[in-house]
């Protein structure tokens, strides 16, 4: 998924790249006015990568400094390079975290899907050595959450005629094998006898019917037993809305909207590899909203397996019906100290905050506050919006103990969180990440392709880390 190789090295022959700032009072020509502009001087071999202004410098210049470098070796077919780390403490930041964020850049700047394409350019491989043997595990880090984040972004790219609940839940068991966790797939048969009605729902209309699909994460032995974070993610491998159908673009994209149950994994393979020190259960609902004689369809009262029943408003309102039997399952089964869910849960998220920003969510303000400040670290950044009881007047059904939507465009984030809450107990910390606007750009941004981002792996696993 990614051409490039990280290592440190004492010295190294061949291109150099030195990064430099410019100070904000002189014209920042000699150092490149914009972050990344690079200036290759052949006889001394020398790259220098502009990182713009010196008091606008943060973590984030580092990464698109990274993303930048990664972009001009692969263009220039360099297979091996040297990063000057000396001018790393010219900065006023620490220079493991510097070294850190221009890996992140570098690795995750690399990353291409062309797995299904015939003719590939393929890329030649690369080595980059930073030239100070104390980031040997600060690198060895970056790649395993790099590489989690990219793997993350490489599912979420499959299209839904090869990704589907099955296929899914195949795949995800092969994976678990590999890194070493343990994986339960629920099928659609165990999932109706166990009363999870609404997911069994939302897939009754595919040829590939739902799956639940469940993760566990035991750090090493010796390590105190704790009660597990649960994450739970909305896997709704193609979203054409059911009988509530999208329009004929707002439905392209949609195999994009599993990537909350993809960041899901991509957490738990870096947990599992960093061996982080919290136990970790993953619950993905895995789904595929179609149209068909058997599909559910609008007016439809469903019971969940929380014992609560919804009245269908919309077929399309598909995310949050997965979700409510997979949030309940993850309580009743794990009891956790906290549960995170992450779901391209509404449209109205990307009105509000585009793609800049994922909508926050959550039951206490210790869980949003860290996962806020997990967001600012590693720029995945979110914004809190509220759960006032009042959301709930819209959704109050008649006929059911609730309905799935309130079928006017109001707070529709905000309506689709307070739905949530419904099926979460009031002693379990909770948060929930609606993603909608940041799992996939529609551009190039500076260390991503177009495409799905890998949106909450970093994140998660910087809020793990927090924990202990
Ligand atoms: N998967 C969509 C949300 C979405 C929209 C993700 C655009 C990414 C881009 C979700 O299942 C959905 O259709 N939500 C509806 C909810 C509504 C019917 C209450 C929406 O936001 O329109
Ligand atoms: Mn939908
Ligand atoms: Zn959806």
């Amino acid at each position: 998924m990614t051409h490039l190789t990280l290592n440190t090295a004492k010295e190294h022959q061949g291109i150099h790249f030195i990064l430099t700032s410019a100070p904000k009072d002189i014209t920042p020509d000699t150092a490149g006015k914009d972050v990344g502009e690079i200036r290759f001087n052949p006889a001394e071999q020398k790259a220098t990568v502009s990182l713009g202004a010196k008091d606008k410098l943060n973590l984030e210049t580092f990464r698109r400094a990274g993303g930048a470098i990664a972009k001009w070796i692969t263009k220039n077919k360099v297979t091996s390079a040297g990063i000057e780390t000396a001018s790393f403490s010219d900065f006023a930041l620490a220079p493991e975290q510097i070294a850190f964020a221009l890996a992140e850049g570098l690795l995750l700047g690399s990353f291409r899907f062309d797995r299904l394409k015939s003719k590939k350019d393929e890329p030649t491989p690369a080595t980059i050595s930073f030239l100070n043997e104390s980031f040997a595990s600060t690198l060895a880090q970056a790649t395993i959450i790099c590489d989690a984040a990219n793997l993350t972004r490489a599912w979420a790219h499959e299209p839904a005629n090869v990704i589907n609940p099955v296929t899914l839940a195949e795949r995800v068991q092969e994976l678990a094998k590999e890194v070493g966790l343990k994986c339960t797939v629920l099928d659609d048969k165990q999932l109706t006898d166990m009363g999870a009605g609404a997911i069994v729902a939302v897939g009754q209309g595919s040829q590939t019917p739902s799956r639940l699909i469940v993760l566990e994460y035991q750090p090493p032995a010796g390590t105190e037993a704790a009660q597990p974070v649960a994450l739970v993610g909305k896997a709704i491998t193609f979203d054409t809305g059911g009988y509530s159908i999208k329009t004929t673009m707002g439905m392209v994209g949609m195999k994009y909207d599993k990537c909350g149950a993809m960041a899901v994994i991509g957490t738990m393979v870096a947990a599992a590899k960093l061996k982080l020190g919290t136990p970790i259960v993953g619950v993905l609902a895995a789904s595929e909203n179609m149209i068909s004689n058997v599909a559910y369809r609008p007016n439809d009262i469903l019971k969940t397996l929380s014992g609560k029943t919804v009245e269908i408003i919309s077929t399309d309102a598909e995310g949050r019906l997965v979700l409510c039997d997979a949030l309940a399952y993850a309580q009743q089964t794990f009891k956790p100290r906290v549960m995170i869910d992450l779901a391209t849960l509404t449209g109205g998220v990307v009105t509000a905050l585009g793609s800049t920003r994922a909508g926050l969510f959550s039951n206490r303000d210790e869980v949003a506050n860290a996962l806020f400040k997990a967001g600012e670290q590693t720029h995945e950044r979110l914004w809190r919006l509220p759960l006032d009881d009042e959301y709930f007047e819209i959704i109050k059904s008649t006929d059911a103990d609730m309905k799935n939507s309130a079928g006017v465009a109001k707070a529709s984030p905000i309506v689709g969180a307070t739905f949530l809450k419904q099926f979460v107990n009031d002693e379990t910390p909770w948060a929930h990440l609606d993603i909608a606007g940041v799992s996939d750009w529609d551009s190039e941004m500076p260390y991503c392709p177009a495409g799905a981002s890998g949106f909450g792996v970093r994140l998660l696993v910087e809020y793990l880390r927090g924990l202990e």
